[in-house]
């Protein structure tokens, strides 16, 4: 029997993540965060003099990533790195080194290995295309960028002093533009995902559409 996978793509700031999590939790399933990866392995590039353009490099430091996700908490060599791979440097970073076809190889037999019973929620941008292509159920996550930097800045004012609302939204709109025009696994919503537009919708529905989805392909 196959291990169940949901997955879930979506553009920068449209709340997959948040979504993802509090599904796996319901079903008891596992959750990979696969952005977490690419944030990883900018930050270790970074933390090694590596550039980000050095694909050879960069790949190599992708295919040791000594990196841990546990207790709820992202690690690095041991060092607890959630506050340090969030940064928007690093999304950026991320965003970069995504472009990179021996990176994207790099990481992919470590994304697969997370496919454990009784199954596993994944967010990102290629799950459903490309890491898992035979997925119980596909959806494609999204919002308005102009709500998706709205959630940005309240995030990001919860927790720092200032955030500048037009930068935000400038850098969503450029991140997403080079997330989707990539040639190697772009960002587009697959012709077997489920939409999900979230802008007008809150947390709790969007989990409970995915959920419903899922009962529905079991
Ligand atoms: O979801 P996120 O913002 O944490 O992702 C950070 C970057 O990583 C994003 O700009 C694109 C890249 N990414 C990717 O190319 N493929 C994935 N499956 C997940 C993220």
């Amino acid at each position: 029997m196959t291990i169940a996978v949901i997955t879930i793509d979506g553009p920068s700031a449209s709340g997959k993540g948040t979504v993802a999590a509090l599904v796996a939790a319901k079903l008891g399933f596992a959750y990979l965060d696969s952005g977490a990866l690419y944030r990883l392995t900018a930050l270790y590039a970074q933390r090694c003099g590596t550039s980000w353009s050095d694909e050879a490099g960069v790949a190599a430091l992708a295919r040791t990533l000594p990196a841990e996700f546990r207790d709820g908490g992202v690690y690095l060599a041991g060092e607890a790195v959630d506050d340090a791979i969030r940064a928007e440097e690093i999304g950026m970073g991320a965003s970069a080194i995504a472009a990179l076809p021996l990176v994207r190889e790099a990481l992919l037999e470590r994304q697969r290995a997370y496919r454990v019973a009784p199954g596993l929620v994944t967010d990102g941008r290629d799950m459903g295309s490309v890491v898992f292509p035979d997925a119980s159920l596909k959806v494609f996550l999204t919002a308005d960028a102009q709500v998706r930097a709205d959630r940005r800045y309240k995030q990001l004012i919860s927790k720092e002093d200032s955030a500048n609302l037009p930068r935000i939204l400038q850098d969503i709109t450029e991140r997403d533009a080079r997330d989707a025009a990539r040639s190697v696994a772009p960002l587009r919503q697959e012709p077997d995902a489920r939409l999900l537009d979230t802008s007008e919708m809150t947390v709790d529905l969007a989990v409970a559409a995915v959920l419903g989805w899922f009962e529905q392909s079991v």
